[in-house]
């Protein structure tokens, strides 16, 4: 299939890209390079043996879009969105601006291209705080506490109606819980600008020495340790994911939601103690107080993945540990 990739040049974009070539799919990547380098693309053709062009182009762009939708594309994977939970308090208007304008312009060119299928990156923040768990695709959502978490909520919603008004269209609404680690060749990961928000991203800069401490944000959660828990999940195993959803649903219409987690949680000293096991180095960290917003533990049911498009993340969170610490070690 010849595949649409916004944000391709970012995080999961340019793991997804890796994944669709080795499954013998052909990725066509756009990206605005707001959070990118374009030195990923030399990076993805090391790793994957092919040379694919960048379109450096924004989403909103419709000129642009329209130009790269009519040249003959079968689904689009949508990853471009801005991610900082923070900002998006702070700027709420670029957030709805880049993340639902964004998606708006994009389907309407898709649609209007007759492009079949089409992937979203949405998030396990639509769940907000959970009232069970494990967390399964039919738990109610529309509790977020950010910016952020809206304008996910919010582009679900348009992207249902949007299915509805056109029926024969495809739709695959991917919840992830949190992506870590790297690509196992060390060449790509996540490169987050200035001070990491995230939890791996800072840890591994703390082993390598960049960062003095972790700041544990809360130790009095009601869970094992005190810390919270959250369901890590490998990288290359969403990425995969997203092409089980191609392979599952394009010419299947409707719309299809499913969870992307591993299924299990970790605390955050036990993702600091494995971290410390993969790197062999020592992670000083010290308990300060919860940071607004977070819940105390979240982790997906992840049996719908398994039985519709039998995808399941094979990666445990000592592999996850090593691949991101030989991305800190080798990177950029
Ligand atoms: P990322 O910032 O690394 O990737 C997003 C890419 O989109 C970047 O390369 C950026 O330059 C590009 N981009 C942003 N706005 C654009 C626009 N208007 N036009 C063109 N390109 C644009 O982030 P990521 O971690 O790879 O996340 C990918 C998607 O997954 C996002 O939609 C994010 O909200 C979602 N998501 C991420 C996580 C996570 O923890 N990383 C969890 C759940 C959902
Ligand atoms: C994980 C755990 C923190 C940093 C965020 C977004 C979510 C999704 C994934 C996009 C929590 C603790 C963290 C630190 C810490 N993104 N922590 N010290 O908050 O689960 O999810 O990324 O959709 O929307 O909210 O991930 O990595 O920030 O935190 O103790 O310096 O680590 O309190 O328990 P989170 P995270």
């Amino acid at each position: 299939m010849r595949v649409l990739v916004t944000g391709g040049a970012g995080f999961i974009g340019s793991h997804t890209v890796a994944s669709l070539i080795e499954a013998g799919h052909e990725p066509v990547v756009i990206d605005n390079l707001s959070n990118a380098r374009r030195s990923v693309m030399g990076r993805l053709a090391e790793i994957t043996g092919t040379r694919l062009e960048l379109h450096e182009a924004d989403v909103r762009d419709a000129a642009a879009m329209r130009a790269i939708a009519r040249d003959g594309l079968d689904a689009c994977i949508h990853f471009a969105a801005l991610k900082a939970v923070g900002e998006s308090v702070m700027s709420p208007m670029a957030y709805y601006d880049n993340n639902v304008g964004g998606a708006i312009a994009l389907i309407e060119t898709l649609l209007e291209a007759g492009v079949g299928a089409f992937v979203f990156s949405s998030s396990a923040t639509v769940y907000g705080d959970p009232e069970t768990l494990p967390l399964a695709e039919t738990a109610p959502i529309g509790a977020a506490t950010n910016p952020y978490g809206w304008s996910k909520i919010m582009t679900e919603r348009i992207i249902r109606d949007a299915q509805r008004a056109n029926p024969e269209w495809s739709v695959s609404l991917l919840r992830y819980f949190n992506p870590v680690g790297a690509h196992p060749s060390g060449l790509i990961g996540e490169d987050p600008r200035g001070t990491p928000n995230n939890l791996m991203p800072f840890v591994a800069k703390v082993a390598g020495g960049e960062l003095p401490r972790v700041s544990v944000f809360g130790g009095d959660y009601p869970t094992e340790d005190g810390t919270g828990v959250r369901d890590y999940v490998h990288v290359v195993d969403v990425a995969e994911g997203h092409v089980a959803a191609l392979d599952a649903h394009a010419g299947d219409p409707g719309a299809h939601t499913y969870n992307l987690g591993a299924g299990r949680g970790h605390s955050v000293l036990e993702l600091i103690h494995a971290f410390e096991e993969a790197s062999g180095r020592p992670i000083p960290y010290e308990v300060v107080g919860r940071r607004p917003g977070d819940v105390a533990a979240n982790w997906a049911d992840v049996t719908k993945a398994e039985e519709r498009m039998g995808w399941r993340a094979g990666r445990g969170l000592a592999e996850m540990c090593a691949d991101a610490w030989r991305w800190q070690q080798r990177s950029r």
